[in-house]
């Protein structure tokens, strides 16, 4: 904890562009003046914010507001005094979020300071009540903890969301085996380089937690840890990933996971009905989660197409 809280301590004092830039453009939006200095200060590694998670007036939480872009940009879409609640540990991290949004106070017309309420707090251990938040996110943050505290962090989302309410990540993944050394190497972990799970195993702490539905938004190269730069015998490829974590209650065959999945019916008939609550017309696609894919292939049905998972799931889904 004290290497993630000196790694973000420089990080608010002096702007490191280069901490966490991924190839996800950065929102722009009507009449939104991102200051300069947040930009700068963007250390996600992908985008949790979008206005289709936004609808009946959310009260959203971000957890490690870093230069406070994210919570801005939530802001943006809230527009209402405590409307969107930052949590961070590191005093300096705040304060560096306060000097920017003061900053955007000045050169955005709809933008009131207060419409973002600034707190200390730990993703570990949440100052929120139960079921007191719509819409949390976190950027780029969760990967910097070992697998005990990321549990713990998960099961702290779930507990403050309200039943349905949606937890929105941002973080590095790797299918690539990765040292101890790199594992154990605590400043790199900080750095989000070296806690990046296997997107599977992410998936499963994600559900384990309780969240019903999992989509997967988005999912883009990140970075390379090569044997010349790092402590490794082998190339490590990491990823950036989006993904949205539904508190739905467990259906009880399992999670519903949407990674792009799509069926097609091509046969004689106007459709085809699984009898399970899918109905695929005639050569029209549907959207479905990876239990009901397995279960599709299952039938070996000549004349029904599935797709790999294409990892950009925006919605419209079979369950
Ligand atoms: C990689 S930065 C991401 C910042 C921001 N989410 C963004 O996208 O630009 C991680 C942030 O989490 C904060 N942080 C680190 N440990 C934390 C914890 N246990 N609880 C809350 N915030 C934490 C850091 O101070 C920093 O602001």
């Amino acid at each position: 904890m004290n290497t993630t809280k000196d790694v973000y301590r420089e990080a608010a004092l002096t702007p490191d562009v280069g901490l966490c830039c991924t190839t996800t453009p950065i929102w722009q939006l009507p009449e939104l003046d991102i200051p300069k200095k947040m930009q700068q200060m963007n250390y996600g590694c992908g985008s949790t914010v979008h206005p289709r998670d936004l609808v009946n007036n959310p009260r959203i939480l971000y957890v490690g507001v870093g230069g406070g872009m994210e919570v801005l940009q939530f802001a943006y879409f809230s527009r209402q005094k405590g409307g969107v609640i930052g949590l961070d540990v590191v005093d300096e991290m705040i304060q560096a979020c306060e000097d920017n949004l003061v900053e955007a106070q000045a050169t955005n017309a709809w933008f009131n300071r207060d419409f973002v309420e600034l707190r200390k707090g730990d993703a570990l251990a949440l100052p929120l009540e139960n079921e007191s938040i719509d819409v949390a996110a976190q950027n780029c943050l969760f990967n910097i903890f070992t697998k005990h505290d990321l549990k713990k962090a998960l099961e702290e989302m779930h507990r403050v969301l309200k039943p349905h309410g949606r937890l929105i990540l941002s973080d590095p993944v790797s299918e690539s085996p990765m040292s101890e050394a790199l594992v154990n190497d605590d400043r790199l972990r900080a750095l989000c380089l070296s806690g990046a799970l296997p997107l599977k195993e992410y998936i499963q702490m994600i559900t384990d937690a309780g969240f019903g539905t999992v989509e997967i938004r988005a999912k883009r190269p990140y970075r390379i840890l090569d044997p010349s730069h790092y402590d490794t015998p082998v190339n490590v490829f990491i990823e950036s990933v989006e993904v949205c974590a539904i508190k739905d209650p467990m259906p009880e065959d399992g999670p519903c996971v949407f990674t792009g999945r799509t069926a097609v019916y091509y046969g004689q008939e106007s459709y085809f009905d699984d009898k399970k609550g899918h109905v695929l017309m005639y050569n029209q696609p549907l959207s479905i989660c990876d239990k009901t894919a397995a279960a599709l292939e299952s039938l070996n049905h000549p004349e029904i197409f599935i797709s790999e998972s294409t990892w950009f799931y925006d919605g419209g889904g079979c369950c």
